[in-house]
């Protein structure tokens, strides 16, 4: 057809016929909905920076877990905030840390959901940093013994999957073969494979309790100017054995979402994390930006640049949306 009688028009002026031709599509399918663990009974303190999302203790978080299930939300994933602290962030890999004793409890009472376990030392060790320090430094290698008994008591106790967000260099396939010597071939790892040292998990340090006593984490996260080096992280976790690739946080960086989407057959995780959840909210609360709009824009964005699957504190408001049909 001549060029000048093309109009791009025609196929926009019905909704119908927008919702026929459109390329991106966002499903329950898509959602995993991160929750934070604590001790105690009865408890669901509000986190403040992150409006709908609290801290539970088990007896509500299984309540919670039925109603996601119910939602139509396949899948979550667990952070726990442990009673006691020490250098070694022992109650991480414990029989009865805080996340072995979730998982337990969630097992018993829900049937079909997906339970994914952060794999990760910050909320655990006393200094707050992602492993075991030597000095101020963290030692990589001391740190992939204590990441692969912390995975393999995650699925001792139930885990149906993990999640290494450490960013030390090997662990995945330290993980790899402790959970198959062990005989856990067919639990996967979703790897936190192109985690960024980001401003924006400024909110999920006051949820889990896990910001750094010093320092900062730019010596294991990547640094946010790099491309090249994500897609080289993401390949490397594949190797090792990662079955998902995660990039982290989403929305500031679909590049990498979509350059790892492109380069490798494996599905691709997205976390859209608590700095973009609660950027959304606050515009919200305050006018200045329609929430629910918004939130949705952002999703079909992040899976618009290649994301198979989202994690997203917004999981439950876009399944009732789906509900409703909204979406
Ligand atoms: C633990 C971890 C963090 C997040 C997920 N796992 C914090 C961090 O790396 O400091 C951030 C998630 C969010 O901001 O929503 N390492
Ligand atoms: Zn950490």
């Amino acid at each position: 057809m001549v060029e000048e009688f093309w109009r791009f028009r025609r196929l926009r002026m019905n909704a119908i016929v927008r919702n026929m031709v459109a390329e991106t599509v966002l499903t329950k399918n898509d959602l995993i909905y991160p929750l934070f663990v604590i001790h105690g009974e009865k408890v669901k303190n509000p986190v403040k920076s992150m409006p709908g999302v609290y801290q539970m203790s088990i007896d509500v978080l299984v309540d919670e877990c039925k109603s996601i299930v119910d939602l139509g939300i396949p899948a979550i994933i667990l952070f726990g905030i442990p009673d006691h602290k020490d250098p070694m962030g022992s109650d991480a890999y414990s029989e009865n840390g805080i996340i072995q004793r979730a998982v337990r409890a969630i097992k018993k009472e829900v049937k079909d959901l997906v339970i994914i376990t952060d794999v990760c030392l910050c909320e655990y060790t006393s200094h707050g940093h992602c492993g075991i320090l030597d000095g101020e430094i963290i030692d990589n290698d001391k740190s992939l013994e204590i990441y692969s008994k912390i995975a393999l008591t995650q699925v001792q106790a139930g885990a149906d999957m993990v999640a290494p967000s450490d960013m030390m260099d090997g662990r995945v396939q330290k993980i790899r073969r402790t959970l198959d010597e062990h005989g856990y071939v067919n639990v996967p790892i979703m790897s936190y494979s192109a985690k960024f040292a980001s401003s924006l998990y400024g909110p999920f340090r006051e949820a889990a309790q896990g910001a750094p006593k010093f320092g900062d984490r730019k010596s294991h996260q990547m640094d946010y100017r790099n491309t090249d080096e994500a897609v080289r992280e993401a390949e490397q976790d594949i190797l090792e054995g990662a079955d998902i690739v995660m990039v982290k946080p989403a929305g500031m960086y679909l590049d990498i979402i979509h350059r790892v989407k492109t380069n490798f057959q494996v599905p691709v995780a997205a976390y859209q994390v608590s700095g973009e959840y609660a950027m959304i909210k606050a515009a919200g609360e305050k006018g200045w930006l329609d929430e629910e709009k918004v939130m949705i824009e952002s999703l079909f964005a992040i899976k618009r640049a290649g994301a198979d699957l989202i994690l997203t504190y917004f999981a439950k408001d876009i399944a009732k949306l789906i509900d409703k049909g909204v979406i």
